[in-house]
This record gives C-alpha cells, structure tokens and sequence, in this order.
C-alpha cells in the first residue's frame, strides 16, 4: 500500500479534545519523514486505499477540539514544551470563552489522564454536586409530580460548579506550568473578544429566548438592542475575563472564595436557588479509579461512577465481544441488532443500578465482567428485537445526557488527555451570574427528579440516583483511553447526553472491529438505543434495506439528526493522528 502524503495535509475537524503525549523515544531513531515516506506498512487503522475520511497527522503532540481556537491554544501549549494536562487545562478554560454552549467554568465535568512515566491512568471527577440543602423531593409539586422546569431553567437547577477545581487538581498534581500561563490565553479571548463564528452565531440564535430572559445573559451573548451578533463581528466577554483573572491570582480560591463565589450565590438565590457560599467552600474534586476492561485484546481506561459511561461501556463491548462483529459487517442488520441488545440491556441496568459512588454501593465488578458481557449475549434472539418493556435490570448479577463537550490530547512525552465537560443544556439553565460573566449549570436535572420520569434526555432514573445533599449527580460523560500493549492507542469521547456511551462505543468499534482510521471511525453513521424510551435510533446513511430488516426484526426504527462530536487522537509509531467529528462546524484537529 502507498502512502498518499498529501492525506496528511488534509485537516479534520475535532469536536471534543483530548490530549496524549508522545515519547520521544518513539522517534529518536531516524526522522519522522523519512519514516513515512519508506514505511510501507502503515497501520491500517490509519490509512487505507479505501478510506475516505483521514485524519491529521503530526510528529509530536495533537490536540482535537470541538472550536478550533480553542485547540491552538492547546498546540501552543505543547509547542511551549507544556505537557497533555498543561493543554487540557488551557484548553478547558479557553473553551468557556469561545465555546460558550458547553466549554464553561460554571459546570463540571471528567478527565482520564494517563501519565507516560508511571504508566498509571487516572480519572478525576469534577462533577457537580448538589447544594447542602438539595433534598430528594425538591423537583416535585403539591401532588407529587416532577416540574421540568425546576430542574432545567430555574435557580434550583444549579449544582455547585467543579471545573474550575477539576482543572485546577489536574494541573497542581500532574501539570508543569502555572496557572498564569495556562488561563492567559483565555482571558486575552475573552477581554480582547473573539470574532463571531456562524457556529456560534446560530447556537445563539437557536438559544435566544431562553437566554434572554436573564438580563445579566442577554447582556453579554446578545447586542444592545437585543440582536445578535452576525458572523464576523467582534465579540467580547470583559466580566468573564475579570472572574478567569481571579482564577489566575488566586487558583481555585479565585472561584470558590470571595467575589465570584458570593455572586454566583447570589445569582442562585436570587432565581428561586438553594446555592450558599458555604457550598462553594465545601466543594471538593475527587480521584477515582479508572474503570477497566478489554476488547479483543486492547484494555479500556473509561471515566468511573459518577458518570455511567465507563461502566457501561465496558459491559456493552464485554456482550458484543461474544459476536463476531467484524464478520457481520459494519452497520449491517445483525450487527445494529445485536448492538442494539447490548445497548438496552446496559441501559436498563444502568437506571437501576448507577448514582454516586460515595452515597450508593455499585456492583462495578459485576456489571463490568466478562461472565455478565456473556450471559447477556446468551439472551440475545439473532432474529428478533426484545420489547424494552420485557427488560428490566438484572436482578441476579453474577457476583458480589445536548451539549456537552470533550477534547482529546496526546503530548510529546506520551502522556495523554480525555476530557468531557458540560453546562448540561446548551448554556445550561441560561442564567449568567450577575458581574461574573459565568453561565451556570443545570446538572441538577442529571438527578433522578422522580423515580421513573425521565429527564431532559429521556433517561429513567431510580432510587440510586435520587437527589441528595452534596450527592453528583449521575453522567453518561464517557472520556476513554484505550491501550495496546500497556500504552494509549487512541483517547476518544464525545458530547451528545444519553448517546455519550453508544457513540463511545461506536467509535471503538470502527477502529477495533471494522479497521477504520479514527476521522472514518467519527464519521460514520451512527445508532442509538438506551432502553426506554423503545426507540432504535438512527443517523442517515445507514440503507433502507437494512432499516427494513431492522424493522422485521421487531425495532422501533426512528431516522433522527446526527448525534455526537467525536474528538479522537490516536498514536502509532508513525507520529501522531487527530479526527474531529464533521458532525459540528466549528471542530479542529491540530498538532505540531
Ligand atoms: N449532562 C449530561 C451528562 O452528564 O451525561
């Protein structure tokens, strides 16, 4: 096979970001040109005659974003000799300035790191919690019925931000520059302003009667007459910019200690809210262990409880490791089936079963093996759907959210981020605390508002994931790293609520299974179950002849809009490869 070189020029776009370093060792030997030009045996899991989506390529270090500012600000970090987690914090807050939906520092979020010289993987969870005074019933009215609008655009809906200490416990334990150098860029972004991008400009417009019901919001994401920026305009964010320069002064005190702690306070209470300045100071980002699993050989490093994506990952790759899925095809009708069964059943435990850790006891052991991955494919009917109404939670194991956003980053000493963060809605409840410039979450809607009503992404929660005081509420934020031979291989993830875990999924499937290069594994057509509501979900692109044999098969096919933004980097002894999802405009893949 030869190598087209000019594939490398070819950029891709990024939606989330990750970040890996390289090891220089890797490339010591002789240069990297040289290397590719007379390597005739490149992996074909990156480039192949027959692909029509190749991501980019650099020698060094990648950063895949979902805005493309955002990830040069990451590049710039790596090129300053900055490592992954240097990048990811850079890129996390520039984000908040530039991606505004979903980049934020008024949310929470999950990030996989693993770390070249310890060969350790660790994930930190910076999810928000619920206020002190939070309590299981606060969603309901007189008659016991949950009010949507209590937990998605009201005071109530805010849990204690955790980004702005996830960022910070990342770079304090495993960064190598200050919090100086890395926020600069984004206060420069947000006082000098960034030009408006017709990204921007229609997810404003798209979200304009919601945000213009705060006047501290319409202040700042709308002009003074109330219209909007057009694309090519300046626009400019100088109260955020002042909230990201305490941060700066002060690390995390600069957030969750004086001014912008009392405002957002303020703001919370103000709007019907429960947040106190006491909750700030209790605040606290947490290390958990990774969860783990294989899939044909490569290990799986996923974001553990509070977010349902690595378990449940893990459990859906364990059922469809029993099928031999590379022969069935990609996105043919057995494989969309079986998937599809692997997909409800983890989806119904996932109700059942998940909440957080420190409050609920979670059978990660079980759910996770691999006698579970196969008594669940034992159950599946190669010629007929399951009614989701026929499945609930396994009683018996056998022992013991749509904006979000995730970058993925691989840096030059072979360390590597996954990082997804998120307001929960697009600009979450769509309150801007007053002065701050900050837009706050509505992650309080990720709780179980009432036992078996669904929240605003259908899921159905239980008792597990109940409100509580100071409890996270549960994520389906699934930032992976997967190994081969102990070292990352690709680090992937992916915004887009419940469909978090299934495009994960999907996107390991492509390259593990189907051989795709990682920028084809983003880029194709994706499907979706999550159990209830009983509705297979599909992207276009996938044949009506194979929706026909679904359909006979006994699935609810309903074809929907595309779903996900892939950012996904990827190493190999060739350099170093980025894919950002073509799903959203504004994604870039960059390396150096
Ligand atoms: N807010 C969406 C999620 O955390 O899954």
């Amino acid at each position: 096979m030869s190598l087209k070189l000019t594939y490398l020029a070819k950029p891709a776009a990024l939606a989330s970001y990750s970040l890996i370093a390289i090891s220089t060792l890797l490339f010591s030997h002789q240069p990297l040109a040289d290397t590719i030009t007379n390597n005739i045996n490149l992996d074909s899991a990156i480039y192949s005659d027959s692909a029509r989506h190749h991501p980019v390529w650099a020698s060094k270090g990648m950063v895949a974003s979902q805005e493309a500012i955002a990830t040069q600000i990451g590049v710039d970090i790596l090129k300053q000799g900055g490592n992954a987690v240097d990048a990811a914090v850079a890129v996390g807050y520039a984000l908040a300035v530039t991606l505004p939906r979903a980049g934020n520092i008024g949310g929470g979020g999950f990030m996989m790191v693993y770390l070249a010289k310890e060969n350790r993987t660790i994930a930190i969870d910076y999810r928000e919690m619920a206020p002190s005074k939070a309590h299981r019933d606060m969603f309901l009215d007189k008659y016991g019925n949950a009010v949507s609008k209590l937990s998605r655009f009201h005071g109530l809906a805010v849990g204690i931000p955790g980004t702005v200490m996830g960022l910070q416990l990342a770079l304090e334990k495993y960064g190598t520059m200050s919090t100086k150098q890395v926020i600069a860029p984004a206060i420069k972004l947000a006082r000098d302003g960034i030009t408006m991008t017709a990204d921007l400009a229609n997810s404003l417009r798209d979200s304009k009667q919601r945000l213009s019901q705060w006047p501290s919001s319409k202040a700042i994401f709308f002009k003074r007459d109330g219209n909007l920026y057009l694309p090519g305009e300046l626009f400019r964010q100088p109260e955020l910019a002042h909230s990201l320069s305490l941060i700066s002064k002060y690390g995390s005190k600069g957030f969750y200690e004086g001014e912008t702690a009392r405002r957002i306070s303020h703001a919370v209470v103000e709007n019907g809210g429960l947040l106190s300045v006491a909750d700030f100071k209790a605040y606290r980002a947490v290390e958990r262990e990774a969860v783990m699993g294989t899939y044909r050989g490569y290990t799986i490093a996923s974001m553990p409880a509070p977010s349902s994506g690595g378990i449940h990952l893990v459990q859906m790759l364990n059922t469809l490791e029993q099928f031999p899925i590379s022969e069935m095809g990609h996105n043919s009708a057995d494989t969309i089936h079986v998937m599809t069964e692997a997909m409800r059943r983890a989806y119904a435990d996932r109700s059942h079963y998940l909440g957080d850790p420190d409050f609920v006891k979670i059978p990660v052991k079980a759910l996770t093996s691999k006698t579970y991955g196969k008594m669940l494919a034992k159950q599946i009917d190669m010629d007929k759907a399951t009614l989701s109404k026929d499945i609930s939670a396994t009683e018996k194991l056998p022992y013991e959210s749509d904006q979000t956003t995730h970058y993925s980053i691989i840096d030059q000493f072979g360390n590597a981020v996954s990082n997804t963060y998120t307001l929960n809605f697009s600009y979450g409840s769509g309150i801007v605390a007053n002065g701050t410039g900050i837009l706050l979450n509505n992650e309080m809607d990720d709780f179980s508002t009432k036992p078996g009503t669904p929240n605003g992404y259908g899921l159905i929660g239980g008792e597990s994931n109940a409100v509580a005081s100071y409890k996270r509420p549960l994520s389906s934020m699934t930032p992976t790293i997967v190994l081969k031979d102990g070292r990352p291989y690709f680090v992937t993830g992916t915004p887009g609520g419940s469909r978090i875990i299934t495009t994960t999924l999907q996107v390991i499937m492509n390259v593990i299974d189907h051989s795709m290069n990682i920028a084809e594994a983003n880029a194709a057509a994706r499907i979706h179950h999550q159990w209830l509501p009983d509705i297979l979900r599909v992207e276009q692109g996938i044949s009506l002849d194979t929706l026909k044999l679904l359909r006979a098969k006994g699935h609810h096919v309903e074809v929907k809009d595309a779903m996900g933004s892939s950012q996904t980097v990827m190493l190999s002894a060739n350099g170093v490869f980025g894919a950002s999802d073509t799903r959203q405009a504004s994604s870039l893949s960059k390396g150096h």
